[in-house]
């Protein structure tokens, strides 16, 4: 694992034009399974199962879910044990992520959208919890409150790294983005790209993840750039992205990183950002996805820089 994630600059013409400068914080490069906000989100979750004698966790996600991935690495390299409840038919077990995922020792439960709704419930946790009784059950995505002082760090890093204007990381269950918010502590702008659609309750979320520090104020969630709807994207965005990739050399996937440049290059040509801005990206990983993107024939693999498979060791 690496103790601290390196910091880039990125080279664009649009840069240039506007006068903006634009690094971004590979967390990708963290771990090759492992990457991006997962090792950050999971960090203080491992050390807090260690501590309490835990014999696992237990998780959800869907079925190409970054998260689930990551956490059933974690497990086999950690030893502690998994168990991911997975929303979808048990056919699913046989695309890339969950073959992963089961290499690594990973129980998989299938269940239909129906249950997996209840994924918050009390009672349905509680459920869980008699049916596991010595596992620790994290949320969807690795978000909770252990999450946090994980993802903090990124902060205290960019500190030692670089000065800055503004910080733009993408949002799904908004562990991250909350992470920062607490990382920060309102010393720069910080933006999260909702990638799913009808996100405005994820400000709900933030309010209570940052709980007693509400007066920091100096973050946003923009909710116009989820191209769609969590997993979709277009064809034009797919181009830009490819496109972006190529000229910057650093790998993307469109479902998280890739809405976050979508709405960069959009937030920079509507001249949101004055003349010698500095912006940094945070780059939270999730590239295993291109493999089930492949899967699915929703990108060519020839076309997109897939992660290399790692043996189990
Ligand atoms: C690659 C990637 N980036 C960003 C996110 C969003 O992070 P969060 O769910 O903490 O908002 C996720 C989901 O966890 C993800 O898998």
């Amino acid at each position: 694992m690496k103790p601290c994630s390196d910091l880039q600059s990125l080279s664009h013409p649009l840069f240039d034009q506007y006068q903006i400068q634009v690094q971004i914080k590979r967390d990708d490069l963290i771990h090759p399974i492992i990457s991006g906000n997962k090792w950050r989100k999971l960090k203080y979750n491992i050390e807090h199962i260690k501590q309490q004698h835990h014999q696992g966790i237990v998780s959800f996600g869907g079925s190409y879910s970054n998260h689930i991935h990551a956490l059933a690495y974690a497990g086999h390299y950690k030893q502690f044990n998994t168990i991911g409840i997975i929303r979808g038919e048990p056919h699913y077990a046989n695309n890339y992520t969950l073959q992963c995922a089961q290499k690594w020792g990973m129980k998989l439960i299938f269940v239909d959208r129906k249950t997996y709704r209840k994924r918050h419930e009390t009672s349905y946790l509680a459920q869980l919890q008699q049916q596991f009784p010595n596992y620790f059950i994290v949320p969807e995505g690795g978000s909770n409150h252990l999450a946090l002082p994980g993802v903090s760090e990124v902060c205290q890093e960019l500190e030692a790294q670089t000065e800055f204007d503004t910080l733009i990381t993408p949002v799904g269950s908004a562990g991250t983005l909350s992470g920062l918010i607490l990382g920060d502590q309102g010393k720069h702008q910080l933006l999260g790209v909702a990638v799913l659609k009808q996100a405005q309750y994820l400000v709900n979320e933030i309010n209570q993840f940052i709980g007693h520090h509400a007066q920091l104020t100096n973050w946003q969630l923009l909710t116009d750039y989820h191209g769609g709807g969590y997993g979709k994207f277009s064809s034009g965005d797919l181009s830009a992205l490819k496109a972006f990739s190529e000229q910057t050399a650093i790998p993307f996937e469109p479902i998280y990183s890739g809405k976050m440049i979508v709405a960069l290059l959009d937030l920079i040509k509507k001249n949101t950002f004055p003349a010698g801005h500095r912006i940094v990206l945070l780059h939270t990983g999730g590239l295993q996805g291109l493999h089930g993107l492949v899967e699915q024939q929703r990108i060519k693999a020839d076309e997109w820089p897939l992660p290399p498979e790692l043996p189990v060791q």
